[in-house]
């Protein structure tokens, strides 16, 4: 029997994408500072270099600012003084700092951002909530009508599969639970083709099944050649997965290395006497 034609030509492997080379610098940040209110720096002079391939964790206490630092490298909220520089493959550099709203749009997708509260449109089905992550490919005529290509459905439906959503593609958002969320978020982050990927405190919310889920969706998308940084509040969980951490205390950085170089010492200046609570 003659099998019948596919409806779509499927990527098998939704990373095919361009790829960058596992170690190349992707970002460079330079003396970053940020006041929300004039003369209390939540960021005091920032620096550090993100390469491809890593999985940068980034602790410390609650109100270190930890999640200010992402989102000012995300350019959604703005920083104060200093240099986030987009480092492009040629090594030539954009500074973050000084891009207008549109190149800042134009930042914010190939630096991906997955937000605490996912950011999904609820009443949408999940699919139609992955390809969201392509419109900024599309003319802004074919996304009105929501066109999208035969391979950016292929492509979506990949990622869903690779998360184990693809049951779940014809369901509204908002009937998910906060894993189930989650793991369309990043989804719908991955199909912008991102070449770095923040998300602030990705398994907050999440049991230890969906953690360790979400947690291996982005050690699997930092060895695919992303540059991923996320905030956690598990040293265990740093341990386990992330590369590499930068542990900030009042807006500085006090420690940036391998996380089994987090001694007592480290961690007790990262967290005093919450120490308890985080491992
Ligand atoms: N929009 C804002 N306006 C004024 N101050 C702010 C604003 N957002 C954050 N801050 C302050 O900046 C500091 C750092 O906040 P941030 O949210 O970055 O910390 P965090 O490390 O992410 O904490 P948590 O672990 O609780 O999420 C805090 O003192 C906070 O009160
Ligand atoms: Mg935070």
């Amino acid at each position: 029997m003659a099998m019948a034609a596919p409806l779509f030509e499927v990527v098998n492997d939704p990373f095919e994408a361009p790829l960058i080379d596992l170690g190349r610098k992707v970002l460079e940040v330079q003396n970053l500072t940020k006041a929300y209110q004039q003369e209390k720096l939540v960021l005091d002079g920032i620096s550090f270099e993100l390469r491809a391939g890593e999985f940068v964790a980034v602790v410390g206490r609650s109100g270190a600012g930890k999640s200010t630092l992402l989102h000012t490298l995300n350019g959604t909220i703005p920083a104060t003084s200093g240099h986030i520089l987009n480092v492009h493959t040629d090594l030539t550099t954009d500074d973050v700092l000084s891009m207008n709203r549109k190149e800042l749009r134009n930042w914010r997708t190939h630096c991906g951002m997955i937000f605490q509260d996912f950011c999904l449109v609820p009443r949408l089905d999940v699919i139609s909530n992955v390809l969201l992550g392509r419109l900024s490919f599309t003319s802004t005529f074919k996304s009105l009508l929501k066109v999208f290509s035969d391979k950016d459905r292929a492509e979506a439906i990949e990622l869903l599969k690779w998360l184990n959503m693809l049951p779940y593609a014809l369901q509204r958002a908002e009937n998910l639970s906060g894993g189930q969320q989650q793991r369309v978020a990043i989804c719908r982050a991955m199909m912008q083709k991102p070449k770095i990927l923040l998300a602030d405190e990705p398994v907050a919310s999440l049991d230890p099944k969906n953690t360790v889920r979400i947690m291996e969706a982005l050690q699997k998308v930092a060895s695919d050649g992303v540059g991923v940084m996320v905030n956690l509040h598990s040293i265990e969980l740093v341990q386990q997965y992330c590369t590499r951490v930068i542990g900030l205390a009042k807006g500085r950085v006090i420690y940036d290395g391998h996380p089994s170089g987090l001694n007592e010492q480290i961690l007790n200046q990262l967290y005093g006497d919450e120490i308890d609570q985080v491992s």
